[in-house]
């Protein structure tokens, strides 16, 4: 699948992307900066020999290019962002992947006035996009090792086609996804990266995450 990756640049969307391109995917790293998102791809590529080649351009174009496009930036560039790539989205799916964190009080659960992040991107694109969200708990540290216990991962969205493609891409990345629902919904994955964060403080680490249980019975 052609993915891009918005703000790929940076710890999340690098790890995304190393993940899917090792999984044979077609993977675009978008930065505001031609010259920043090619230097990325390109350290992608070199370190990670087996991987199925990454390249890098200006998140207008990576946008434009690829069938689903994957949202990795700050919450402070949230809509500046979105707004700067809404016409190269129209029809498609894009998955939405920020916090709503507020700095300094990151531990602390910040609910944006549109309800979450991703209802924010809903009412910025527009409905003639299918917004999904996921992967908030899943820390950057625990993409770029194979071998670590990572995170489960909450998908919800309103299209059920959408969501299941993304169910896949969260196989495909190495994870265990699970349909959490409405988009609606996203507010208690994006708020619960708060609680880990308070977690991770607790115990000195740096990358907590979920697991769901009781699935046996
Ligand atoms: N880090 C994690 O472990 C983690 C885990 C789960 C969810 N998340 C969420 O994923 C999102 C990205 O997190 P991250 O840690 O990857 O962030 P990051 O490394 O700080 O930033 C990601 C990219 O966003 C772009 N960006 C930064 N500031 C911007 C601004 N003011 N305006 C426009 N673009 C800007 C930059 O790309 P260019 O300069 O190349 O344009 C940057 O490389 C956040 O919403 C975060 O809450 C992160």
């Amino acid at each position: 699948m052609k993915i891009a990756i918005i703000g790929g640049t940076g710890k999340e969307g690098k790890g995304l992307a190393y993940r899917w391109a090792k999984a044979g995917h077609a993977v675009t790293i978008g930065s505001r900066q031609l010259e920043k998102a090619q230097r990325i791809a390109k350290e992608l590529n070199t370190e990670n020999k087996e991987i199925n080649l990454v390249i890098g351009l200006q998140n207008m174009d990576a946008a434009k290019q690829a069938e689903l496009i994957v949202i990795t930036v700050p919450f402070a560039a949230h809509i500046a962002t979105l707004e700067t790539i809404k016409d190269a989205v129209q029809g498609k799916i894009v998955v939405d992947v920020t916090v709503p964190l507020v700095p300094p009080k990151v531990s602390t659960v910040h609910i944006p006035a549109a309800g979450s992040a991703a209802m924010e991107a809903q009412a910025v694109l527009g409905e003639d996009v299918k917004v999904i969200s996921a992967f908030q708990n899943v820390s950057y540290e625990k993409l770029m090792d194979d071998k670590a216990q990572i995170s489960d991962v909450l998908v919800c969205g309103d299209d059920p086609e959408a969501k299941n493609l993304v169910l896949q891409l969260v196989a495909d990345a190495g994870m265990k996804g699970f349909d959490a629902g409405a988009l609606q919904n996203s507010i208690v994955s994006e708020g619960m990266t708060s609680v880990l964060i308070n977690i991770n403080k607790k115990f000195g680490v740096h990358s907590a995450g979920i697991r769901i249980i009781g699935l046996e019975e």
